[in-house]
């Protein structure tokens, strides 16, 4: 981004020549008179030229020029935007900047349940899953090409705030061609100027167990007949817990292994991105921590809410079928810690 400040050189000659004598009175008028016409002439140049820069840069220039600007730390100037959507005018909010983002998650880990609370604010507009299409993710062109109409803009969902929007995104999972194209995506995210914020589970065994109780549901859909990954009464959660998954303990360590490696190559090869690293658990315990994510993502702080309500709230040995089985085969391993892992609250 440019834009800020113009270069122009001061364009007044000031050093007099040193050591000439005096001429006569008439010429020294003139040669003034002279010097008044030269100025009066480059000034006249110099607000010729910038009319014309500012009719070459086209409308984007004009509204930097028009728009009272922002302050915006200097570090952040390149992740701040002024979008120019096609399908409707931002209005009122057309000198307002905006900040793009992408929560970068896994199934299961409460990126749902976060989006909802990021909707819940008037100035922020998360658009779901837009890569669960394969299609749009099918090659880093068919990727790319997706980004750029999103990050216009031009992509509207029930999250759409339209006009007032200062936070634009969507979330994307890692196993949803972000990991198979990471440094194309790295590139492209920064060059675009795209925030990061990760949001992971902590407890890896909580969030197995939701996924299999989410597989589960596919195909058993115990809510009269429907599928329901989120839920938005206890009634509905508590139906949604009563199936207790069993977990294949040969293959157990592995798998949770996996999954924190996967999570560990992710930050490593995001890691020159502008981020924030978020764990479920810490949100669920802390909720101020959803006030330094809206500092991070630049708009008014304010109480988040969300109607969803948490579907497995018991403690762990209630959730599991052979609790006892996972309970000898993780208790004397590096992952112990998840087996008291409560990430929950009454
Ligand atoms: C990328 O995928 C799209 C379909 O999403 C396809 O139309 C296009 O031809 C593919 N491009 C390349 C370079 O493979
Ligand atoms: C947030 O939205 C309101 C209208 O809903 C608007 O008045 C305000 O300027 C917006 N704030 C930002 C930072 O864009
Ligand atoms: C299922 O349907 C019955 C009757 O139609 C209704 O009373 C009940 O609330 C529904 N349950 C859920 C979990 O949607
Ligand atoms: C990012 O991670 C790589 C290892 O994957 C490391 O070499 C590099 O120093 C890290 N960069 C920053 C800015 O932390
Ligand atoms: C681990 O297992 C041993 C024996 O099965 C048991 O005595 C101990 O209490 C267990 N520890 C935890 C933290 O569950």
């Amino acid at each position: 981004m440019d834009g800020f400040g113009n270069n122009l050189q001061h364009p007044y000659p000031l050093k007099g020549s040193k050591g000439a004598s005096l001429p006569p009175r008439p010429t020294l008028v003139f040669l003034i008179a002279l010097f008044g016409l030269y100025v009066c002439y480059l000034s006249f140049n110099q607000i010729r030229m910038e009319s014309k820069h500012v009719e070459e840069n086209g409308a984007q220039e004009q509204d930097e020029h028009v728009c009272a600007k922002p302050y915006v730390p200097s570090e952040e100037l390149p992740y701040v935007h002024f979008p120019k959507p096609k399908g409707y005018s931002r209005a009122e909010c057309s000198c307002n900047p905006v900040r793009f983002f992408v929560i970068v998650s896994m199934q299961r880990s409460g990126s749902g349940w976060f989006e909802t609370l990021l909707n819940s604010h008037p100035n922020i507009s998360s658009n779901g899953e837009i890569f669960n299409r394969v299609d749009r993710r099918q090659n880093i062109s068919s990727i790319v090409q997706t980004l750029d109409k999103l990050y216009d803009l031009d992509w509207l969902t029930s999250a759409a705030k339209n006009e007032c929007t200062a936070a634009f995104g969507f979330k994307w999972m890692l196993n949803q061609g972000f990991m198979d194209h990471h440094d194309e995506i790295l590139s492209y995210l920064n060059k675009k100027g795209v925030s990061v914020i990760f949001l992971f589970r902590r407890n890896t065994l909580r969030r197995l167990i939701s996924v299999l109780a989410n597989n589960y549901d596919r195909d058993a859909k115990q809510l009269n007949g429907t599928h329901k990954s989120h839920v938005h009464s206890e009634e509905e959660a508590e139906i949604l817990a009563k199936f207790k998954p069993e977990l294949d303990v040969s293959t157990l360590v592995s798998n949770i292994r996996d999954v924190e490696k996967y999570m560990g190559d992710c930050l490593d090869s995001f890691n020159t991105t502008r981020r924030m690293i978020l764990y479920y658990e810490d949100i669920i315990r802390n909720r101020n921590v959803l006030f330094q994510v809206q500092e991070f993502l630049g708009v008014p702080v304010r109480k988040l809410v969300s109607r969803q309500v948490k579907i497995h709230t018991r403690p762990l040995p209630d959730l599991v079928r052979n609790w006892e089985d996972v309970n000898s085969r993780l208790n004397r391993t590096e992952y112990a810690r998840f087996l008291d892992g409560a990430d929950y609250v009454k």
